[in-house]
């Protein structure tokens, strides 16, 4: 973000209330935690007022339990009754959330959830998009693919969610090296420092500026 904008980010920051955003999770949580420190110290004007997982038992959702973030399941389990999407929708929007994180979460978001927070939705992807990217392109598998490539850099890339995996518009990537001799293990590490500054500083843009970064097709590299 270049200094005017910087400082009318700022200026907007300071005097909007805190944005309320839900995140989404399916493992440890380790973009949660850094998002939601981001808000606690300020850097973000924002509050998690609800976690959403698939996993009820996961390390994010545990962690969102002991300090009395609110949780939803979704979807439900297999032959269990649980939220539909428009269940999930009516939730989100009850609990006043305007901005959706998706931080590693596994499942397909549902076009009902789509519709209702166009441009407001953002996930982070462990690789540069749009390379390495697509169904089944999670966790291990993306490190490993590059890997194998040959690749001499990845990193994580945050983008507007639609209805196709990892295809909406890219908002920042940051870059790594994959230096020779570094295993998928490595590369994973290497990736999830710089997903969690990255995904940070987005969100801080989103809350300051709202909907303008997804109206301004900007691919902004932070
Ligand atoms: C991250 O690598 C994220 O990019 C991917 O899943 C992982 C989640 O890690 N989609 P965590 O649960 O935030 O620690």
């Amino acid at each position: 973000m270049r200094g005017a904008r910087r400082v009318a980010a700022r200026a907007t920051a300071e005097t909007k209330p805190k944005g309320k955003v839900a995140v989404f999770v399916s493992g440890g949580g380790s973009n949660l935690r850094a998002l939601h420190a981001a808000m606690e110290d300020g850097r973000v004007n924002a509050q998690v007022a609800v976690v959403v997982s698939n996993i009820p038992s996961c390390g994010g959702v545990e962690w969102s339990k002991e300090r009395g973030i609110p949780t939803l399941t979704y979807p439900p389990k297999k032959g269990e009754e649980g939220l539909t999407p428009d269940d999930l929708v009516a939730e989100l929007q009850a609990a006043g959330v305007e901005y959706v994180l998706l931080a590693g979460y596994l499942r397909l978001i549902p076009p009902q959830l789509c519709r209702a927070y166009e441009d407001k939705m953002l996930n982070v992807h462990p690789a540069l998009l749009p390379a390495f990217g697509g169904k089944g392109m999670h966790g291990h598998h993306v490190h490993e693919a590059v890997v194998a490539s040959g690749a001499r850099f990845s990193g994580p890339t945050v983008h507007f969610v639609n209805e196709e995996f990892d295809k909406g518009k890219i908002v920042a990537q940051r870059h790594v090296d994959v230096k020779p001799g570094m295993d998928a293990d490595d590369v994973a590490a290497s990736v999830l420092a710089e997903e969690h500054l990255v995904f940070a500083h987005v969100a801080a843009a989103q809350a300051a500026t709202g909907v303008e970064i997804g109206r301004a097709s900007c691919r902004e590299r932070v």
